[in-house]
């Protein structure tokens, strides 16, 4: 199994035991008015294993303290456990340095530093930023803030009916004033994988830098940013099986030095007078104030945990889940599944003739089955394809076939309720 089948929808067998993962997932077996949970909200967040609930425990009972600030024991611990984690997340993503990953509350936190401790620094009046369609919220609107302060302008990739980006016309974005792309790897709202590493590589052919929103890759795809030659990648916690208020950014250690700082504070100073102060080396920079200590080593937890089962097989598995849920919902009559990329992650964005996104989320979630709805914070997205909002299932690799039976099941009745 290598990493561009992985990526591909191609259904491809694996040798998960599903029953003993899902054992490891306390949450799983909560009823919801008497029926079994069915958690198809993946995309939004994933479900956290006993064993990283037990890493945040055992940190709690016997290794809490204030980091990087004291000589005792439980400060020492605290300190190493949470660089430990820092190293953990640089193996994940085959970064070359652990200094190169900065902890962030997540991905949104990671992008706004990237639009404060750059951009603000190196973008300026007239200059380009290219996004897509595709795009989230969170990597629109800091760079929207940022143009409206600079008098800078956003360029936007298209979409084809398919949801996949035009290449030929990001290629054609791209001119002298063009200073930043910030792009979105995996789609939340659609699941197109984009062709990330080749987008890379052009825009750099033209001097620029690239920032990739990995928040819903991170947790399907394997990630190397040093194959994948981005300058920096953001990713969150939760969507990987750890705590919320967590997440990272990678970035380039020449990129990061030559950043300023976004939050000033305790723990990112060399020196403090009122006259001056001098920063600390990354990535502590960035890392202004007392951390999420517990979340960060609870991610690292995380990390071991996925990687124990490895991320190529968990993909592999969700194409499964993937391929086997579009069938049966092509099975339906009128259901529409926005979103056909070639390539896609294990997202079902659909929607229902006739009936509204928020019903069918409300009777779904009578039989337990838990999908999110709404724009899903890709509002240009829902533009293009002219919907107020859309149902959305996405997968994880503790969900089973069975599962998305019940969903299937659930369809029909919203149906037989609405029309
Ligand atoms: N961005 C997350 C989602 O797609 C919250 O649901």
């Amino acid at each position: 199994m290598n990493l561009a089948e992985a990526t591909r929808g191609i259904a491809v067998s694996t040798s998960l035991d599903i029953e003993k993962i899902r054992a490891d997932f306390p949450i799983l077996d909560l009823k919801i008015d008497g029926k079994p949970l069915v958690y198809l909200d993946n995309a939004a967040s994933s479900q956290m294993p006993q064993p990283v609930i037990d890493r945040l425990v055992r940190y709690q009972t016997t290794q809490h303290a204030n980091i990087n600030r004291a000589v005792h024991y439980l400060s020492e611990t605290a300190t190493m456990e949470y660089q430990k984690a820092r190293c953990k997340l640089q193996q994940f993503i085959n970064a070359r340095e652990d200094r190169e990953v900065i902890f962030t509350s997540g991905t949104t936190d990671a992008i706004n530093l990237v639009m404060q401790g750059y951009g603000r620094k190196f973008i300026q009046a007239d200059d380009e930023i290219i996004l897509t369609t595709l795009e989230h919220h969170s990597n629109i609107v800091p760079w929207q803030m940022l143009a409206q302060e600079k008098g800078a302008k956003i360029r936007v990739v298209p979409i084809n009916d398919a949801g996949e980006l035009d290449i030929e016309a990001y290629k054609k974005l791209f001119n002298e004033r063009t200073k930043f792309a910030s792009l979105i790897h995996v789609s939340n709202a659609l699941g197109t994988i984009n062709p990330i590493k080749e987008m890379i590589a052009y825009a750099h052919q033209q001097g620029v830098p690239v920032l990739v929103d990995g928040a819903q890759a991170a947790p399907h795809i394997p990630i190397d940013v040093q194959d994948l030659g981005c300058d920096f990648y953001a990713f969150s916690a939760h969507k990987l099986c750890g705590p919320t208020g967590i997440g990272i950014l990678y970035g380039k250690a020449q990129h990061l030095e030559s950043m300023q700082p976004f939050k000033g504070g305790g723990d990112m100073i060399a020196s403090v007078t009122f006259e001056k102060t001098t920063y600390a080396a990354i990535p502590h920079k960035f890392e202004a104030g007392t951390p999420p200590i517990a979340a960060a080593i609870g991610f690292g937890a995380a990390i071991d945990y996925l990687s124990a089962i490895g991320i190529d097989q968990i993909a592999a598995y969700e194409n499964e889940l993937l391929a086997y849920a579009t069938e049966q919902f092509n099975c339906v009559p009128g259901v529409n599944i926005i979103g056909t990329a070639t390539h896609k992650a294990a997202v079902l964005s659909f929607t229902i003739d006739g009936i509204h996104p928020h019903d069918i989320g409300t009777i779904l979630n009578h039989d337990g089955v838990a999908v999110r709805t709404g724009h899903h914070c890709a509002q240009p997205v829902m533009q293009r394809y002219n919907v107020p909002a859309t149902s959305r299932a996405s997968f994880a690799f503790y969900n089973k076939k069975t599962e998305i039976d019940t969903l299937i099941t659930g369809i029909k009745t919203v149906q037989k309720v609405f029309l």
